[in-house]
């Protein structure tokens, strides 16, 4: 008897691998798995049957694959993804179809369309948000590819993907190659920002005296306004627990250092090459490398710093949704640059509804933030819609206090000073760049532009004389 052929192999059985697989058994499709390692192989089989079919060898997949070839690969990224690939790549026809789910980076993901082209395979680099839960029940999917490629696993992507508030899958097509990678770079770098808001709100209530579980008290009772998002139950759930072995909160028993994994650099390193301001996720990234390495003997030089202010807490919160729409569209604006850069035609409101839900960023506001960039797709340009007006209106003042307070108190803020400078910095009138200009042009002779009529111009400044 012929065995039925499979519609998809997942390859790379870790904690996302084995409950992406899941979630494909669970729409229906016929799965089958396998991973470089035997042992991860052997503890795979036990979890995974009989929902999925587990062979022995990456290799071992290909021929209980119906045509195209569709193939998920779920290995750590960087050497392991090459490796694999070399394996594969050999086995592979034309019109197969190889999807990376990793956190890889853009340039990896545009080589390696180059490397499977070679073979008349497609190569798909696929963001995948919402870690180990929401690959079983349902993450965000960004994807980059070949409209033909992309064709032959959308329905089997939208059907794994996270569903938003009105019933859309959340899988988004952002262009070709690396497009996918790029937008999942992107929404990590916000990731990192958010993060870092929600660390100092937490540093800035334990500050002003509340014990982690107060904090974990006040942020709860944000949960229904317009900051209501995953990251913010996440804060509460961290705040909030509590440490077995020694009953304490546990946020004090953490060692008080920010790890990283890769692509919140990546987002930096991004906007310093497309020429993009991103100042909440450098300080976001800053402040994770910064924690490990303190000098806190060097102590404050003021000794008797300001306490911070009752109306801390209130102003918290009211503060916070300007900080959140100031990451996204620090974020966005990248995109939007990278696509005009690589000739995308990426959708800033597209990308936006495709993280609405699953996604580690997903927010409340997100569903008007998408709304407002149908009509407006520039972020920065966002400011001046009434959807950011109202926001701002709001958050404005008390965002002030927050940065002032936290500054006279000697309590590090760099995400929400970024976030004021960024707001500030795009919506002032004068900046001081005209000095720059006149500087640059005084001791470079890098010229300027005038206010009162066009060309390029060189002052005489004494200097030259
Ligand atoms: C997600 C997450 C996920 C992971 C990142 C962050 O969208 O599901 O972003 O990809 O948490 O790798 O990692 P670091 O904080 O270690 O850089």
């Amino acid at each position: 008897m012929t065995e039925v052929p499979c519609d998809l192999a997942v390859l790379g059985l870790g904690v996302m691998g084995r409950n992406l697989a899941l979630n494909f058994a669970d729409h229906g499709h016929r799965v089958v798995a396998s991973d470089p390692f035997a042992a991860v192989v052997a503890s795979a089989r036990a979890a995974l049957t009989p929902a999925v079919e587990v062979v022995e060898t990456p290799e071992a997949t290909i021929p209980r694959l119906g045509r195209p070839r569709r193939l998920l690969i779920m290995v750590k990224a960087g050497d392991p993804i090459d490796a694999l690939l070399d394996r594969l790549a050999p086995l592979l026809a034309p019109g197969d179809v190889v999807i990376d789910g990793g956190n890889s980076h853009p340039s990896d993901t545009e080589r390696r369309v180059t490397k499977l082209a070679a073979v008349g395979a497609h190569f798909v680099g696929l963001g995948i948000s919402g870690g180990g839960s929401g690959a079983r029940h349902g993450p965000a999917l960004m994807a980059g590819g070949a409209p033909g490629a992309i064709a032959a696993v959308r329905p089997m992507l939208e059907a794994i993907a996270a569903r938003a508030a009105d019933g859309a899958p959340c899988f988004g097509v952002f262009g070709p190659g690396g497009a996918g990678h790029f937008v999942k770079t992107a929404h990590n770098g916000i990731e990192y920002a958010l993060m870092q808001v929600f660390a100092e709100i937490g540093l800035l209530l334990g500050a002003s005296g509340d014990t982690p579980a107060a904090a974990a008290a006040v942020v709860d009772g944000w949960r229904a306004g317009p900051a209501a998002s995953f990251l913010l139950d996440a804060t509460v759930t961290a705040l909030a627990a509590v440490d077995a072995d020694t009953g304490r909160p546990l946020i004090e028993v953490i060692r008080d250092r920010a790890g990283h994994k890769g692509t919140g650099r990546w987002t930096v390193d991004a906007a310093d090459e497309l020429g993009v301001a991103v100042p909440a996720i450098a300080a976001a990234f800053g402040a994770r490398v910064l924690s490990g390495r303190r000098v806190p003997d060097a102590g404050p030089a003021i000794t008797a710093l300001a306490p911070l202010p009752a109306s801390l807490a209130a102003d918290l919160g009211t503060a916070l949704p300007a900080a959140m729409l100031s990451a996204h569209l620090q974020g966005l604006a990248l995109i939007r640059e990278a696509a005009e850069r690589h000739g995308w035609a990426t959708d800033t409101a597209e990308v936006v509804r495709t993280w609405r839900a699953g996604c580690i960023i997903r927010a409340a506001m997100l569903d008007p933030l998408a709304a407002a960039l149908a009509a407006e797709p520039d972020p920065n340009r966002l400011l001046a819609t009434p959807f950011g007006r109202a926001i701002l209106a709001d958050a404005e003042a008390p965002l002030r206090r927050v940065v002032a307070a936290a500054a006279l108190a000697g309590v590090p803020v760099p995400a929400f000073s970024a976030v004021l400078a960024h707001l500030d910095g795009l919506r002032a009138t004068n900046v001081g760049a005209s000095i720059i200009q006149a500087t640059r042009d005084l001791f470079g002779a890098h010229g300027f532009e005038r206010t009162d009529r066009p060309g390029d111009f060189h002052h005489p400044w004494p200097t030259e004389s």
